[in-house]
């Protein structure tokens, strides 16, 4: 098994990092960290920031050149999740873990001025690019990382959520190569599909993993469309119905409405509104 210290980012392509940047720190107050030098040729740029209540950043990432890897995602994916990031203990000795694992250290070893890191295919993991690092000794610092909760009244962000077909061999993968443990599992008869929230070792944010079990479920439906990985990012705001309002506010309809339907109060945001990324938000219950 990897030893993963915690998650570190979620991050996301788009073709201009500056709007959407400034579109998710209205929405959900994000705290702007760092641009990443973008020298003229590099092939991409970006900056990290802060999420409020949860202990991770989140990654923008946009193309500087035409050859770019981020433009070829983008040109064939759309915007969108791109890769989660692990901070592991010893990036060399994941490294030689991959390989015993029988997955070759995608990239092999890189280095910047802060990070060694190495990358785990999505054909080695069903479908999620998973970029592993280790802190160079001396760098990284203290930076003012106080997020606000933003127009959406986001508390923290919960899970994300990836869709393959199996949900027993995920879980199993998920466990056996990064650690994490099953919390919970449900089965959900209306909208066809089958589920387990696992946690990520030290991280506050969970992941979670959806299994069709019929033919029209949406699952289903998105695997076929888009193929196996990342599907939603769940937030917990305040209240689901101020987020609602907060989003209309903004030109922005909640997808779906508000759904009220046993599980949660929740909303969505639909990709095309959010830079390729589905949100759903809901608040917790009072009891
Ligand atoms: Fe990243
Ligand atoms: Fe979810």
């Amino acid at each position: 098994m990897i030893s993963v210290t915690k998650l570190d980012h979620l991050s996301a392509a788009i073709p201009k990092w500056e709007p959407q940047f400034e579109l998710m720190r209205k929405l959900f107050g994000l705290k702007f960290l760092h641009e990443f030098s973008s020298s003229p040729g590099f092939p991409f740029g970006g900056c990290v920031a802060q999420v409020h209540g949860t202990n991770m950043e989140w990654e923008l990432l946009t193309p500087n050149t035409p050859d770019s890897f981020v433009q070829k995602f983008l040109d064939d994916r759309g915007a969108g999740l791109h890769h989660i990031t692990l901070e592991v203990e010893d990036i060399d000795e994941a490294a030689a873990e991959m390989e015993r694992l029988g997955m070759k250290p995608f990239g092999g070893i890189t280095e910047d001025s802060q990070w060694r890191m190495t990358y785990i295919h999505p054909k080695d993991s069903n479908g999620i690019l998973w970029q592993l690092f280790s802190m160079l000794p001396g760098s990284g610092g203290d930076e003012d990382r106080t997020a606000t909760p933003g127009e959406l009244g986001a508390v923290r962000f919960d899970h994300v959520s990836m869709a393959v077909d199996d949900l027993d061999k995920q879980i199993e993968w998920q466990t056996r190569v990064l650690g994490m443990e099953a919390l919970r599992r449900w089965q959900d008869d209306e909208l066809g599909y089958k589920a387990a929230i696992m946690s990520i070792p030290g991280s506050d944010l969970e992941f979670e993993i959806m299994a069709p079990i019929r033919e029209d479920s949406f699952v289903r439906k998105f695997i076929d469309e888009r193929g196996k990985g990342m599907h939603h990012v769940c937030v917990e705001v305040e209240s689901t119905e101020a987020a609602a309002a907060a989003l209309e506010r903004q030109g922005i309809t909640p997808f779906r409405g508000i759904i009220d339907n046993g599980w949660k109060k929740h909303t969505f945001i639909h990709p095309k509104d959010s830079g390729g990324v589905l949100f759903q938000l809901f608040e917790e219950r009072d009891d």
